[in-house]
């Protein structure tokens, strides 16, 4: 893991805007196809979670009065920003290892750690965007040639009034989900 704070975090969320803005595609280090092509039923969930969710943040926005000049990093921005967050942590692997089976570890280590943050009262979002543009990551990184970016977490103290921190999250039914075969 590397943790990017201060000025390098800066030149990082400088270069993450820049292709934001110019809707840069990045070429990540490992495959994320986007939830587009995903297979049914997580498109229509993906799509209709990231509309509910703008629709949500739009409507409290309006109903609190709050403008783009209010926000610390406003609209669709935000999460090349990394929504303001004085910290990213980045989980890496080594070129050479099984990327499916490190997927696993990271995705182990990623949620150890979330639930390890939120326990100390940080707030964290695990983030593919943050690592779709690696070359980013190796211009500010010593001796990153042979990593493999694989996720990244935001992290820093969650502000808990934040409309899309108060956003109510729709949760797939267990029976939904889980399927118990035999008795
Ligand atoms: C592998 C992975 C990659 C993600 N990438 C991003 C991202 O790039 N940008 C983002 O805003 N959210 C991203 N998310 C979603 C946030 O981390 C999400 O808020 C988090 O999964 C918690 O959601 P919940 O609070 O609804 O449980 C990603 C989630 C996962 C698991």
């Amino acid at each position: 893991m590397y943790v990017l704070s201060g000025d390098v975090l800066e030149r990082l969320k400088a270069g993450l805007l820049e292709c934001a803005k110019n809707e840069e595609p990045g070429g990540p280090d490992i495959e994320m196809p986007g939830p587009g092509s995903w297979p049914e039923p997580y498109k229509s969930r993906a799509g209709g979670l990231a509309q509910a969710r703008s629709s949500y943040v739009a409507a409290e926005e309006k109903k609190r009065g709050i403008t783009a000049a209010d926000l610390p990093v406003p609209g669709p921005l935000a999460g090349a920003a990394l929504f303001g967050a004085p910290h990213l942590l980045l989980v890496c692997t080594t070129r050479g290892v099984s990327v499916p089976y490190s997927c696993f570890d990271a995705g182990a280590f990623a949620q150890s750690l979330t639930l390890a943050a939120h326990a100390r009262g940080l707030g964290t979002c695990i983030m593919a965007g943050a690592v779709r543009h690696p070359d980013l990551l190796r211009a500010l990184i010593p001796e990153s040639e042979d990593l493999v970016f694989m996720v990244a977490i935001a992290l820093g103290y969650p502000d808990p009034d934040a409309p899309i921190n108060q956003f109510p999250r729709q949760r797939a039914a267990v029976d939904e989900r889980a399927f118990f075969v035999g008795s």
